[in-house]
């Protein structure tokens, strides 16, 4: 063979990964190969491959005689819809994707390119775990991509899709990038397996019940999406980078939007019922004040008393945080507090702007709730909106009781304009509790207690059920019909483009973990 000859074949051979009989194993599970999923993510012809002659350097177990080139991982660059991004891509079928030293160094050499320029990475995932053969230098080469992981966090965004076995410690860096996508039925993301669980504490369960993509999205809040198969999870992360800019020094980009004559929205008087303990959904809220069929739902499933995602306001990215009346009256609790502060610093860190949406009754009350950390968990939602630099823009549509009312993005914390629909209620405490603890007296001394009580409860709701005691401190900038909501959020949003906000000096805060 001549040296063109020897390239080609070697190219040929690492194309080749595992070897035909292990690609067509990979797909009988109804998975794609590394190079496949590559394919259908970057645009045509884009991909350029870094390090396919990369092989192991194990000399134990026989293993210098089975050399894979590229060590089971495809590493490179290209673009997605003509934007720069970085991947890495698990190999399956070269030692069942298992991370070696090399295999490690590919990833991490990407990442520190990505993060030199500025632009996201996305690792695809589809690994036994540590490369059991090669033991410690693999630990090694994990920690290595976990400590990347974190220097580049809030730096460029990092996303990655399971499209297969992640388990062990190999979890912790899909765990600490800002987005996960699971894929149901082929994924599955546990710290410790089936077995192990069957020997410490005696549970019989599957590995898609222990860590599927089902038990993740619904269960634990590990992934953010749960996607029926892996076309779509290419197609998900796609819609997903078009929400989000390359780095924290630049902007989502801007679609093109032509502000309509009326952007008046006349659906929107009609969402809220007019007794205020009946549900409704805050989804139809938000896809009233959005761009048509903007809206990306992030953790649908887990959490569902909160829902946040990404919409384009006026052809601009904005995060939305928003109560969910439907679901336990849209209360907070520990799991919403956390969903939502994690979506809220994702933001901040990428200059999206941020729209709370609140319609909450106050914090869930309960031993469950206390014992298990309600006041530090809350407090995560709390800290993440004070801190958050970004344009903040409130709209009370319904409740704003108590502690909630502060925490859900209120002047007090930072927000640069507040709204309120005309029948807000913004209190301490609904009438009727508040009612039974200043006036508990005067009402079991009355003849009648029950009218006593409905009477001072009626008095107090006129008093303070409203929006106008906040709107006259200037809590709340404007009382709007809700149909109105639409038009003052682009002009607001529109406002705040170039708003700029100097936290004092400090090494790093001290978010309540
Ligand atoms: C080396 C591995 C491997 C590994 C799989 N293979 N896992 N080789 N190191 N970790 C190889 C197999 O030998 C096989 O090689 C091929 O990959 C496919 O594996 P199969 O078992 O045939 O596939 P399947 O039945 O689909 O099962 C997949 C699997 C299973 C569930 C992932 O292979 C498995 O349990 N692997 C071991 C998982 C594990 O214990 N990993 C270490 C965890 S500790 P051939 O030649 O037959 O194709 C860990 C610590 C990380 O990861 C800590 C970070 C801090």
């Amino acid at each position: 063979m001549n040296k063109t000859e020897i390239l080609k074949s070697k190219i040929v051979e690492a194309q080749l990964g595992g070897g035909e009989k292990r690609i067509a194993s990979q797909h009988k599970k109804g998975k794609l190969t590394a190079r496949e999923r590559i394919e259908l993510l970057m645009d045509e012809n884009s991909f350029e491959e870094i390090g396919m002659m990369v092989s192991h350097r194990s000399k134990d177990f026989g293993m210098e005689n089975e050399i894979y080139l590229g060590d089971g991982v495809v590493t490179g660059y290209g673009t997605i819809n003509g934007r720069l991004t970085y991947v890495f891509s698990q190999d399956f079928t070269v030692f069942g994707g298992s991370l070696s030293e090399t295999h490690a160094e590919k990833i991490c050499k990407i990442m520190d390119l990505a993060l030199k320029n500025g632009a996201p990475v996305i690792g695809l995932n589809d690994s036994g775990g540590a490369r059991i053969q090669e033991g410690v230098v693999s630990l090694g080469g994990y920690a290595d991509i976990f400590y990347k992981n974190t220097i580049a966090s809030g730096v460029i965004p990092q996303l990655s899709a399971i499209m297969g076995p992640c388990a062990g410690g190999a979890v912790y860096s899909p765990a600490l990038t800002d987005f996960i996508l699971m894929v149901e039925n082929t994924s599955y993301m546990f710290v410790t397996g089936p077995n192990v669980v069957k020997t410490v504490t005696h549970e019989e369960v599957s590995s898609e019940e222990l860590g599927g993509a089902a038990t993740h999205a619904t269960k634990s809040g590990v992934t953010h999406f749960a996607v029926a198969n892996e076309v779509e999870a290419i197609q998900h992360i796609k819609k997903l980078l078009s929400y989000i800019p390359q780095n924290c020094e630049e902007q989502a980009p801007v679609y093109p939007y032509e502000l309509k004559a009326s952007e008046i929205r006349e659906q929107l008087n009609s969402i809220v019922p007019e007794n205020a303990n009946q549900p409704y959904d805050m989804r139809e809220v938000i896809d009233g004040v959005v761009d048509e069929n903007s809206f990306l739902e992030v953790h649908k499933d887990w959490a569902e008393n909160i829902v946040v995602g990404f919409a384009r306001i006026g052809g601009r990215s904005i995060g939305i945080v928003a109560n969910q009346p439907a679901v336990l009256a849209g209360v907070l609790d520990i799991n919403s507090s956390r969903k939502a502060g994690r979506f809220v610093r994702f933001c901040d860190c990428f200059n999206v702007p941020l729209l709370v949406l609140v319609d909450v009754p106050g914090f869930l009350p309960g031993t469950d709730q206390e014992w298990h950390g309600i006041i530090s968990n809350g407090a995560k939602l709390l800290y993440a909106l004070s801190e958050a630099t970004v344009p903040k823009v409130t709209v009370i549509t319904r409740k704003a009781y108590g502690g909630a009312y502060d925490v859900m993005n209120s002047k007090h914390i930072g927000a640069d304009m507040n709204y309120a629909w005309p029948n807000a209620e913004i209190a301490v405490m609904g009438a009727k509790g508040a009612v039974e603890i200043i006036f508990k007296k005067e009402i079991d001394a009355a003849k009648n207690p029950e009218e006593a009580l409905k009477e001072k409860t009626d008095a107090y709701a006129e008093k303070f059920a409203n929006p106008y005691g906040a709107a006259a401190r200037g809590f709340i900038d404007e009382v709007i019909l809700p149909s109105q909501t639409r038009e003052k959020l682009l002009k607001a949003f529109k406002m705040l483009e170039n708003k700029v906000v100097n936290l004092p000096r400090k090494k790093h805060g001290n978010i309540p973990l």
